[in-house]
C-alpha cells in the first residue's frame, strides 16, 4: 500500500488566507504532496481561485464572480479579512498559481465549482488553462460535486485524471464513477471511515477525503492507508506521517 498523501486544502486555510497565492507559497514550503483549490468564472470569462460563488466572506468586496471583471476582482484585498498581516494578498487566477506550481512535483487538484452556478465551458477554460502553462497534466486532479462537469471534462481531456466529490455513504460508487468518466472518489470525511471508503480502495479506486483537520483523525486514516486526506493544516498533517513512519521502521 502506498502512503497517505497530503494535499493543502484550499492552500493551507487554517493558517492563511484561503485560496490567496501566499497560502500555496506555504504549502508548497512545507513539503506537501498536493494543494486543493476551487475555481469559478468571472464575468469576462476568467478563471477566479475562490470557494464562495461570491466574494463576500474572502475579500473586502462584494458580489458574485459571475459579475465582476478580472480588473474589479484584482482590486480587492484577499488577505485582511484573515489577518491584517495579510493585507493586500489578491484573488488569484488559475494561471497564476498553475504558473507558481508548474516547477514543482506537486498535484494539483482543481475544484470545478459549477454546481450551484453553470458557468458556460469552465471546463474547457480550465484545460486551456493548465495546457497554456505546460503544466505536466499527469500532476492535474479535476473534482466537482457537477458530475456532469466531472463527465465533460473527461471527454475533453481522457488522461487526465478526474474525480467526483460526494458527502454520502454510496453504494459501490466506484462503479458509478466509472460511468462518469472519474477514476477517483472525494468523500466527505466520515465516508472515509466507512465501508464506502474501504471497498473502493479493496477495487484499487483511489480515495482522497476532505477537511480532515482533527489529529486524531488524520492518524486513523493514514492507518487505514486512505489515498489521501485534504487538510487545512497541512503542517500537523506531515508531522503525523513522519511520526507514523518512524513508528513503522522503529527508528
Ligand atoms: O475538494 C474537496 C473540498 O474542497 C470540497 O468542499 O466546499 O471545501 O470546496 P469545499
Ligand atoms: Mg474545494
Amino acid at each position: 500500500m502506498e502512503e497517505t498523501l497530503i494535499y493543502a486544502h484550499r492552500g493551507s486555510k487554517g493558517t492563511h488566507p484561503e485560496n490567496t497565492l501566499i497560502a500555496f507559497e506555504h504549502a508548497i514550503h512545507l513539503g506537501v504532496d498536493g494543494i486543493e483549490l476551487d475555481v469559478h468564472l468571472s464575468k469576462d470569462g476568467h478563471l477566479i481561485v475562490i470557494h464562495d460563488e461570491t466574494v463576500d466572506r474572502t475579500t473586502n468586496g462584494t458580489g458574485y464572480i459571475r459579475d465582476l471583471t478580472l480588473t474589479e476582482i484584482k482590486r480587492l484585498d484577499a488577505g485582511s479579512w484573515f489577518s491584517t498581516e495579510y493585507e493586500g494578498e489578491q484573488v488569484p487566477t488559475l494561471s497564476e498559481v498553475l504558473e507558481l506550481m508548474k516547477n514543482t512535483t506537486l498535484y494539483l487538484n482543481i475544484e470545478i465549482k459549477a454546481d450551484i452556478i453553470p458557468y458556460e465551458n469552465i471546463e474547457e477554460k480550465i484545460l486551456q488553462a493548465i495546457r497554456d502553462s505546460d503544466f505536466d497534466e499527469k500532476r492535474i486532479i479535476i473534482s466537482s460535486f457537477n458530475h456532469y462537469s466531472v463527465a465533460k471534462f473527461k471527454k475533453l481531456a481522457p488522461n487526465i485524471e478526474t474525480a467526483i466529490l460526494f458527502m454520502e455513504i454510496l453504494l459501490d460508487p466506484w462503479e458509478y464513477a466509472k460511468t462518469v468518466g472519474a477514476t477517483s472518489l472525494h468523500v466527505y470525511e466520515p465516508v472515509a471511515f466507512t465501508e464506502t471508503a474501504h471497498e473502493a480502495l479493496k477495487n484499487n479506486f483511489p480515495v482522497r477525503t476532505f477537511t480532515v483537520n482533527n489529529k486524531n483523525h488524520m492518524r486513523a486514516l493514514m492507518e487505514q492507508n486512505i489515498s489521501a486526506i485534504m487538510t487545512d493544516y497541512p503542517k500537523e498533517a506531515l508531522t503525523i506521517r513522519s511520526e507514523l513512519k518512524k513508528k513503522e521502521t522503529g527508528t
